[in-house]
């Protein structure tokens, strides 16, 4: 089997992007494993330091280690969204296959000073784990919105930067960069997302020279994520959407079961739901 990073250039090389899903629990891991097996596209799960208290970081990657040796299968896991050294060291010496450095909101100059020193310790540590960090800021929560969030950058003058993207690559040494190109955290329900940049993303790919991932990518126009993915993207984080799916499936069971007490049996309609949400993205990120 490839590596993580083979699979990503791989993905950047052939204009596709690697979907990057977050699960809270063993219902959306089943969900997304069951929709990329069928598709049979390498796929990545995600868990922010949330979502990692609630399932146990080693919990985690052991579930996820599991799958991939068991049905020999390209399936990884990422620390998403960490902010501090040492819930990356948590997650790195779980076992993880990558980690996201989350330093987004702080200025630029102490976010390449901490960022690297992370990926100092990545690198001595386990060598082979991928680190992205994140440049620009993108809003917090994976909901459902009511407005844009605060300080998020979706006007022109803040997006990252090219030749911030560049030096913050060379400084940091980082693997995977996640740039603010119009992209917000969390989804309108009856609204799409704000419009991508998709030229400062082209520009970017060229600045960067790392792999690039679009992260918030529920709500995200479908012809956006197409352009995103032929001008530079090769990851795309989807979280909103999977909790939604989740939600509806969950609200399905219920009112169509009202008398089932067995939590595995109402647990089918959500895993039916995200899969059905995880295939319909993969697709498109694959153009299939
Ligand atoms: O890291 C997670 C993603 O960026 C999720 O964003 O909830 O807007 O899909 P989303
Ligand atoms: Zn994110």
């Amino acid at each position: 089997m490839k590596t993580l990073r083979e699979y990503i250039e791989d993905a950047k090389l052939r204009k596709v992007a690697i979907g990057h899903f977050n699960i809270s629990d063993l219902a959306g891991l089943k969900g997304i494993f069951e929709a990329a097996k069928e598709l049979n596209l390498p796929i990545i799960i995600g868990l922010s330091e949330g979502e990692r208290d609630f399932v146990g970081t080693k919990n985690a990657a052991d579930m996820v280690r599991n799958l991939r040796e068991q049905y020999g299968y390209p399936i990884f896991i990422n620390a998403d969204h960490t902010h501090s050294l040492e819930k990356i060291q948590e997650a790195v010496n779980a076992g993880f296959d990558a980690v996201l450095f989350d330093a987004g909101k702080l200025p630029f100059e102490e976010n390449i000073a901490k960022t690297k020193e992370v990926v100092e310790w990545v690198k001595k540590t386990r060598p082979e784990v991928l680190v992205e960090a994140e440049l620009g800021y993108l809003g917090t929560s994976s909901t459902i919105l009511k407005e844009v969030p605060e300080g998020a950058a979706i006007k022109l003058e803040d997006l990252t930067k090219p030749e911030e993207a560049k030096r913050f690559v060379q400084e940091t040494g980082i693997d995977l960069l996640a740039p603010a190109v119009g992209n917000i955290h969390g989804m309108f329900k009856d609204a799409p997302n704000p419009n991508l940049f998709i030229e400062r993303i082209a520009e970017l790919r060229v600045a960067a020279g790392v792999p690039m991932v679009l992260h918030g990518g529920s709500g995200i126009r479908d012809e956006d994520f197409i352009a995103a993915i032929q001008n530079g993207i090769a990851i795309v984080h989807i979280n909103t959407e999977i909790r939604l799916a989740w939600r509806q499936g969950m609200e399905r069971a219920l009112s169509e079961k009202p008398d089932e007490v067995t939590p595995y049996k109402l647990l089918l309609d959500p895993i039916e739901a995200v899969k059905k949400k995880v295939a319909e993205r993969l697709k498109l990120f694959n153009g299939i």
